[in-house]
């Protein structure tokens, strides 16, 4: 699966801020049709996405196209705009219904054979960001082509009418339900955007206590949050050292006879081992391994 550290989204009409974010090393690049856009500028977006995909390298990052949601009446035209151009996925917002995903994986599919791509070669993520979508979470995060579950906080605040903070208490436990449904389902959960994008303190502060939760990744909205993003978002060298002896530590004692042994004063026993078998996937997943 691709690295989904960060996933920094640009409007889709903005050539302007297509071309500048393939300069940045984020790992995902997510050129929106949605709520970044318009209403009259859909089409601009439609058009100027799909000349991206054809046009521009790239590189490592990976290249996504949000479409709008389904049953807005644009998402159609939407996704038959940039899947002849194949896009690494489609993002599909305000995602509620499992059979949502469907629609647009069946429109995938027969992208993919019309042009003899491999099958399941265009993956989906979606936004869950609603309080629908969050009792949904089960069904949704079965579907077999999804990599990701993105969850939206302005939209979800919106929708149960809670007021946001700045430490995000009223979405804590949305938060905690997709982590559990990613987990269950081996998925990527990519956390909440931070708006106030000119204050690098709280984006690395809120990447963290995101990264703590278990996600995987998060939303950005501006190259001033890359970096602050993919760190908190990379297991430490420390971290990944006392994970290497928690691992090394344990099999020697397993095989000692000993299922619970003492390492610097503290007991470690499977659970420690496969959260720092986690640390160590993370860190290889970032490239540090
Ligand atoms: N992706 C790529 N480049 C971006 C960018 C983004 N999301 N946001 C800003 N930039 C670029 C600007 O074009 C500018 O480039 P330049 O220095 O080459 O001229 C540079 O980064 C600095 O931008 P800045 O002046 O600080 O911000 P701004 O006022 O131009 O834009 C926003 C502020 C919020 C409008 C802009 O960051 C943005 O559009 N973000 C994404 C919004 C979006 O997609 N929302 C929907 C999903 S939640
Ligand atoms: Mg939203």
């Amino acid at each position: 699966m691709h690295s989904r550290r960060a996933l920094l989204y640009m409007p889709g009409d903005d050539w302007k801020k297509i071309t500048k974010s393939i300069t940045l090393g984020v790992d995902c690049i997510c050129m929106d049709m949605e709520d970044g856009v318009a209403i009259n500028h859909k089409a601009e977006a439609r058009a100027t996405i799909a000349k991206a995909l054809q046009e521009l390298d790239f590189g490592k990052s990976e290249k996504l196209a949000r479409i709008n949601s389904i049953g807005s009446g644009f998402e159609k035209e939407d996704i038959e705009a940039v899947l002849p151009f194949h896009p690494d996925g489609i993002v599909i917002p305000k995602l509620e219904d499992v059979k949502q995903i469907q629609w647009a994986s069946e429109n995938i599919e027969s992208a993919e054979l019309r042009h003899n791509w491999p099958v399941n070669s265009v993956r989906i993520l979606v936004i869950v960001e609603t309080a629908r979508g969050i009792l949904n979470l089960k069904e949704i995060a079965s579907h077999p082509r999804l990599d990701a579950i993105i969850f939206g906080g302005e939209d979800y605040a919106a929708s149960v009418g809670a007021t946001r903070t700045k430490d995000a208490v009223e979405l804590l436990y949305a938060r905690e339900a997709v982590v559990a449904a990613c987990a269950a389902f081996e998925l990527q959960a990519i956390d909440i955007v931070a708006i106030d994008f000119k204050d690098i303190e709280a984006v690395r502060v809120e990447s963290e206590f995101g990264a703590q939760l278990g996600f995987s990744g998060k939303q950005i909205i501006h190259p001033a949050q890359v970096v602050p993003a993919q760190e908190a978002f990379t297991p430490s060298d420390e971290a990944i050292a006392y994970a290497k002896r928690i691992v090394e530590t344990f099999e020697a004692a397993q095989k000692s006879g000993a299922g619970a042994y003492a390492l610097d004063g503290k007991m470690i026993d499977m659970p420690l081992v496969r959260n720092a078998q986690k640390v160590l996937d993370r860190a290889k997943a970032a490239g540090k391994m």
